[in-house]
C-alpha cells in the first residue's frame, strides 16, 4: 500500500487540483470532509494532512472547523489559505480581517530559505494570493517564514509539531513554484518515499479486481468514453475471458466512431457485444422535435436495450463501470453503493440481477485514467478524444432527427475535425450541428434549398463555462467550403461565437 497524504476540504475549489498536485510528486492522495474524526484518520493512515482553502471566515461560528486532535496526531498538517487559519486559529492564534485591503493575485513575496518548506529555494518567490483573513497574532512555537508587503505571515511553522501553513494556494500555476513548495512539504516534512506511480498501480488495480471478481463473470456497459473504454482495457488484461463489454450504438455516434470502438476492442481477450440499434432508436425519435424530449427518449431506449443484452448473460454477477475519482468526490466520497447514474449512458439498468460492483478507476483522476490507457495499449489519438455527450449527434440535430440528417451531420463534423487537426487549433471541445434552417444556393445552374451547418469550437477547462476558440478565418474558411461542396445536403455554413452562459455548449 501506498503512502497516503490525506486532503481535507473546507469548501476550496482547488482540492481536486490538490490531490493531483500531490499525486504528481509521485505521492498517493486522497480528499475527504473536513469533518472527518481523527480515529478515521488514525485509520487511513496519512504521512501527512493538507488542509485545502474555502470562502469562509473562521472566526464565524458557522464556517466549517476541523477536530482539533487533528493537529495532535504527530500527522505533519499543511494548510493553504482558509486551512492556514483554521490551523492557527485552531491551536490559538488570532485570525482577523486584514485591515487595508484583501490580498488578491500573484504576489511577491520573501521566504525563509532555513525552513523545510523552501529549502533549497531562492528567497523570492510569487505566490498566488486570494484572502479576505489574515493571521495576526501567532500561535505559541510558531514563526513567520514567509511575508508579503501586505502579509506578515504568509507562511508559518512550527518545526517540533511539523504543522505548516501558507496564505497562498502553492497548487496554482500562477505560483510559480509552487509544486515544489509542496514536494518539499510531502519529501522534507512528511517523510515521502515517492512510492506512487501508475506502472504499479496497475498491477495492484488487476490484483484487486481479480481478488473481488474471483472465477465470476462481469458486464461493463462500455460508451466509448475514455474511462469506460480504460476500464475496458483493464479488465480484460484483469479478468481475460471472464469479461463481457456491450456496447449500445444508437447510430447517432460521430462518423466510423462505432466501428473505431469496436475496432480498439475487437483484439481484446474480451466478448465485446455491439448492439446495432440504430433502427429502434430512430424508430422512437421519429417525428420528435422537442430537445428535452429527445433525451429522455434516448436515455429510456438505451436502458431497454441494456436490460434486454444482459437477459442473454444470465450468469454474470458484476456490474463494471468507469466511475472516476471526480465522480466519487462529487458526490461526498459516500458512494460505495450507488450505482452511478452515468452521464454517459443515460441511466443503467436497475432491476438486474448483478450482486456487486467493479469500479476500479474510482480513485484516479481524467488525466491519470488517460496515461493508464495509454500504458494498457489503447492509442493516443482514443484515449484523448474529447467528451462526447451520451444522446450523442441527437442533441446537435435540430428539429426532428432522421436518417439523412445525421448523414448531413456525420460528414460535416468529420471535416471539421480533420481541419481543426490538421491545422493544429487548439480547442476542448469542437464539433458541427446541424440546425433545422434550409437556405437557397446554386450549385452549377441548380438552385438548391440545402441545410445550413453551424460549427462550434469552446475552450472551457470544467465545461461548466466556456469562451469560444477564435478559429482562425483561413480554416473556417477551408472547412466551410469543404462542407457545402463534399457533403450532399449542406448548403451554408455559420460559426457559433457564443459562450457559455449565456449558451450551453451543445445546441440542445
Ligand atoms: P452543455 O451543453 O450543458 O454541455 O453546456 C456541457 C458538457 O456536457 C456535455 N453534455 C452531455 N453529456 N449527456 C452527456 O453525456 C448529455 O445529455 C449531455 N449534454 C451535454 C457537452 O458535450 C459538454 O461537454
Amino acid at each position: 500500500m501506498a503512502q497516503t497524504i490525506l486532503i481535507l476540504d473546507f469548501g476550496g475549489q482547488y482540492k481536486e487540483l490538490i490531490a493531483r498536485r500531490v499525486r504528481e510528486c509521485n505521492v498517493y492522495s486522497i480528499v475527504k470532509s473536513g469533518d472527518i474524526t481523527p480515529n478515521e484518520i488514525r485509520e487511513i493512515n496519512p504521512i501527512g494532512i493538507i488542509l485545502t482553502g474555502g470562502p469562509n471566515s473562521v472566526y464565524d461560528e458557522n464556517s466549517p472547523h476541523c477536530d482539533k486532535e487533528i493537529f495532535n496526531l504527530g500527522i505533519p498538517v499543511l494548510g493553504i489559505c482558509y486551512g492556514t487559519q483554521l490551523l492557527a486559529w485552531s491551536v490559538g492564534g488570532t485570525v482577523e480581517a486584514c485591515s487595508n485591503l484583501s490580498e488578491y493575485g500573484k504576489t511577491d513575496m520573501i521566504v525563509d530559505t532555513e525552513s523545510l518548506l523552501y529549502k533549497d529555494m531562492d528567497e523570492n518567490q510569487i505566490g498566488l494570493m486570494s484572502h479576505t483573513d489574515q493571521i495576526t497574532v501567532l500561535p505559541e512555537g510558531f514563526r513567520s517564514i514567509a511575508h508579503t508587503d501586505n502579509c506578515k505571515n504568509a507562511s508559518i511553522e512550527n518545526i517540533d509539531r511539523k504543522l505548516y501553513g501558507v496564505q497562498y494556494h502553492p497548487e496554482v500555476e500562477s505560483t510559480p513554484n509552487g509544486t515544489q513548495i509542496i514536494r518539499n512539504f510531502l519529501y522534507n516534512v512528511c517523510g515521502a518515499l515517492g512510492d506512487y506511480n501508475l506502472k504499479d498501480l496497475e498491477a495492484k488495480l488487476i490484483e484487486d479486481v481479480r481478488a473481488q471478481v474471483g472465477d465470476e463473470h462481469v458486464l461493463l456497459a462500455l460508451s466509448g468514453g475514455v474511462d469506460s473504454s480504460v476500464c475496458a482495457a483493464l479488465l480484460s488484461k484483469a479478468i481475460p475471458g471472464q469479461l463481457h463489454c456491450v456496447f449500445v450504438d444508437h447510430g447517432l455516434m460521430r462518423k466510423n466512431e462505432g466501428d473505431e470502438v469496436e475496432a480498439a476492442f475487437a483484439n481484446k481477450d474480451l466478448d465485446f457485444i455491439r448492439v446495432n440499434a440504430k433502427d429502434r432508436f430512430l424508430k422512437a425519435l421519429d417525428g420528435v422535435v422537442d430537445p428535452e424530449q429527445k433525451r429522455k427518449i434516448i436515455g429510456a431506449e438505451f436502458v431497454k436495450v441494456f436490460e434486454a443484452e444482459s437477459e442473454k448473460l444470465p450468469n454474470v454477477k458484476f456490474l463494471a463501470q468507469g466511475t472516476i475519482y471526480p465522480d466519487v468526490i462529487e458526490s461526498g466520497g459516500s458512494h460505495a453503493a450507488t450505482i452511478k447514474s452515468h452521464h454517459n449512458v443515460g441511466g443503467l439498468p436497475k432491476n438486474m440481477q448483478f450482486t456487486g460492483l467493479v469500479e476500479p478507476l474510482r480513485g484516479l483522476f481524467k488525466d491519470e485514467v488517460r496515461i493508464l490507457g495509454r500504458q494498457l495499449g489503447l492509442s493516443a489519438d482514443y484515449v484523448d478524444r474529447q467528451p462526447f455527450p451520451g444522446p450523442g449527434l441527437g442533441v446537435r440535430i435540430m428539429g426532428e432527427i432522421t436518417e439523412e440528417k445525421i448523414k448531413i451531420l456525420q460528414e460535416a463534423d468529420a471535416i471539421f475535425r480533420e481541419e481543426m487537426k490538421k491545422n493544429q487549433i487548439k480547442a476542448d471541445q469542437f464539433f458541427a450541428v446541424l440546425t433545422d434552417t434550409r437556405s437557397v444556393g446554386v450549385v452549377g445552374d441548380f438552385r438548391t434549398f440545402d441545410y445550413t451547418v453551424a460549427l462550434r469550437a469552446v475552450k472551457t477547462s470544467d465545461f461548466m463555462t466556456c469562451e469560444y476558440v477564435p478559429v482562425p478565418h483561413e480554416v473556417l474558411g477551408i472547412a466551410s467550403s469543404r462542407i457545402v461542396n463534399e457533403v450532399d445536403g449542406a448548403g451554408r455554413v455559420v460559426y457559433d461565437i457564443t459562450g457559455k452562459p449565456p449558451a450551453t455548449i451543445e445546441w440542445c
